[in-house]
């Protein structure tokens, strides 16, 4: 498959650009390269044959007709978005002007390409968005793929918008469209101002470790590499306009979740005094949705996909991966904004 893959020099679009590499696919990777990209991610398969790298922005019409004209793919898989939750509360109008317009623009590119290519049946548009679309539970039940939308941030507003977009260029156009929905990620990668490498970096620097609230927010948690696999899965065997709940079954609350990396980086790295000493309770994040949890039910009946790394294994790979490589993190560290509390002007 000939895939253009937007945001891939991301966390989540280098994992997938990656893999897809490695399953023996042609990528595209288009990306605009904002704070949150790392061509590093890529370094393993910069100079494979089989992989490009074009430096464009969503929003720009022209740049993403002569892109797809220029590698006319057999599939789009679309994960370029502004992504950080806090970053949404402090300035929503980069989360509205890439995540809705710059779907928007993205989709009427593809549309006019495929429909250009006499509406190929075979072709894919992928959208890939998240479980904070549905909103937030209370202590029982599971989003679903019928669960209502409800999003209660910038981030996840934003992101449903796109959803809803794609799922109208389906219904009007007819554009061959699939969707996945999908819990928290972690994993090698995962820019440093994220909840997990956050957690690491504090515990090995002996710095505080802040928690938002109680630390009682529930979170399903899943392996970004068992992520990619699944977006695979799915924009090759996934029906047309249906979408697929991804999750982990890893489901924790944020204080445990916090304490079990606190153990791992104390089992890698001893130190004098227990690692969990330095958490902090700080104030919660406004309109922090309590509990996210996921029924894989579909994508497991379907498509016979399912998580292959336990939340303990994942951890302990991911602590080990910081561990290894302080350069990739020390370099994204410095780039503006990292390290100051975000997202409190309520
Ligand atoms: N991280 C998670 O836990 C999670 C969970 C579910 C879904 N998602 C979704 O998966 C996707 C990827 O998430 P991530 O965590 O890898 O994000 P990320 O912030 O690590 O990467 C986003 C990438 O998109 C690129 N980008 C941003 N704006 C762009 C624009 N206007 N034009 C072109 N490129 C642009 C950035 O340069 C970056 O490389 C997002 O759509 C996100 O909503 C993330």
């Amino acid at each position: 498959m000939k895939l253009l893959v937007t945001g891939g020099a991301g966390f989540i679009g280098s994992a997938v650009v990656r893999r897809a590499i490695a399953e023996g696919h042609e990528v595209v990777n288009l990306d605009a390269l904002t704070y949150a990209a790392c061509l590093d991610n890529l370094a393993s398969v910069a100079s494979n044959p089989r992989y490009a790298f074009v430096r464009a922005d969503i929003r720009d019409r022209a740049a993403l007709d002569r892109a797809l004209g220029q590698y006319r793919p057999d599939a789009v898989m679309h994960l370029a978005a502004e992504s950080h939750v806090d970053r949404s509360i402090d300035g929503p109008a980069a989360f509205v002007e890439t995540n809705v317009l710059g779907t928007f623009h993205l989709l009427e590119a593809v549309r006019a390409y495929w429909q250009g290519r006499g509406r190929p049946e075979d072709f894919r548009f992928h959208h890939v968005s998240t479980d904070e679309v549905f909103g937030s539970l209370g202590a029982e039940g599971l989003f679903t793929e019928d669960t209502p939308y409800d999003p209660r941030s910038p981030y996840s507003a934003s992101k449903a918008g796109s959803d809803h977009l794609v799922r109208a260029w389906h219904e009007t156009y007819g554009l061959p469209v699939v969707m996945t929905n999908c819990s928290n990620n972690y994993g090698p990668f995962h820019f440093p101002e994220k909840l997990v490498p956050v957690v690491i970096l504090s515990a090995l620097e002996g710095r505080q470790i802040p928690v938002y609230g109680t630390g009682e927010n529930l979170r399903d948690w899943l392996y970004v590499e068992d992520h990619a696999e699944a977006l695979l899965t799915v924009i090759r065997r996934g029906k047309v306009r249906r979408s697929y709940n991804i999750g982990g079954e890893n489901e924790r609350r944020n204080i445990d979740l916090v304490r079990m990396i606190c153990a791992l980086v104390d089992e890698a790295r001893p130190a004098a005094r227990p690692r969990a000493e330095l958490i902090r309770l700080v104030a919660d994040r406004p309109g922090h949705d309590r509990r996210y949890a996921i029924d894989p039910g579909r994508i497991a009946g379907e498509l016979g996909w399912r998580p292959s790394v336990t939340l303990e294994e994942g951890l302990r790979r991911t602590v080990a991966w910081y561990l290894d490589n302080p350069a990739w993190w020390q370099a994204l560290r410095d780039r503006a904004g990292l390290g100051q509390r975000l997202g409190l002007t309520a």
